[in-house]
């Protein structure tokens, strides 16, 4: 499937056409979840794939047979991707709800749009940030991602709100128990230590069945970055001038203050 070049507007939001068509992105609102389905949510460049590798090695008690012969998104699909109805079949509602402080997702987000050739082609940083502000980059806008899970999602039972920075602050053994416990998954401490090890880091960056680098350079052009770029938290200040930190701040109040979630991260 070559549609590299088409983007698919569903519900007033853009998405690549490359892996989403107006069928999958349907199929993804309307899928029929079942008790014992384990759903991740999270604005795109948020560490998705950390927790998607996190729950396939909990699932499989830190055994990385599965993490390093199979694709992550063959394992853990995207539900609004084309291929995820023909991958699901029989996979597994437990819902972990993923957010990353937005200044490191607008840089992540700015970095991953030089490689991959399904998105718009990256402009000038200042040019990226209005759009991430304004919300009209591919995949919407990142408040109203986080406004409509956390405002409506309240009182929703079986919801683990997980961040980035907490997931950077404590240590790897403490996420995957957090994880594990949640997903009534109980592991024996070696397993534990198995999880840690093979979702670190440095461990994903070199699995080939989550780096991306199974990826033609057609679809992500790996000379011009590394999907598995830095994974730290603060690498906005690289790239944000005083005056785009001043705006983005503004802005982050005055769009942010009904929302209920009391945030980790230092956005000033
Ligand atoms: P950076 O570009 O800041 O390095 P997503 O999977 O939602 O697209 O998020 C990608 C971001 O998560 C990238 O951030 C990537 O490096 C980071 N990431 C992936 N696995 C990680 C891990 N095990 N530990 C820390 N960060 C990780």
């Amino acid at each position: 499937m070559d549609r590299l070049d088409v983007t698919e507007i569903f519900e007033g939001i853009s998405f690549p056409g490359h892996l989403h068509t107006l069928e999958s992105l349907q199929f993804a609102i309307s899928f029929p979840f079942q008790d014992q389905d384990i759903l991740i949510v999270s604005y795109p460049k948020s560490g998705t794939t950390w927790v998607q590798e996190m729950v396939t090695l909990i699932c499989s008690r830190g055994d990385p047979s599965l993490t390093q012969s199979v694709p992550n998104w063959a394992r853990a699909p995207w539900l609004e991707h084309y291929y995820c109805a023909s991958v699901l079949g029989a996979a597994s509602l437990r819902s972990s709800l993923h957010f990353r402080n937005p200044k490191d997702v607008v840089v992540s987000f700015y970095h991953f749009h030089k490689m991959a050739n399904f998105l718009p082609e990256a402009e000038t940083f200042e040019e990226f940030l209005k759009k991430f502000l304004m919300g009209t980059l591919s995949y919407g806008s990142w408040f109203d991602h986080v406004k409509g899970w956390t405002c409506q999602t309240a009182t929703l039972e079986n919801l683990l709100h997980l961040t980035y920075e907490e997931m950077k602050q404590t240590t790897y053994k403490t996420n995957i128990i957090k994880v594990s416990s949640f997903l009534q998954h109980p592991l024996l401490e070696e397993e534990v230590n198995n999880c840690v090890q093979h979702c670190s880091f440095s461990s994903m960056k070199n699995n080939n069945m989550v780096n991306y680098t199974l990826v033609s350079d057609h679809i992500m052009d790996h000379s011009k970055g590394c999907f598995m770029r830095k994974g730290k938290t603060g690498d906005w200040k690289n790239l944000f001038t005083e005056e785009q930190n001043h705006y983005f701040n503004d802005f982050f109040k005055s769009n942010m203050q009904d929302c209920a979630l009391d945030f980790v991260w230092e956005v000033q």
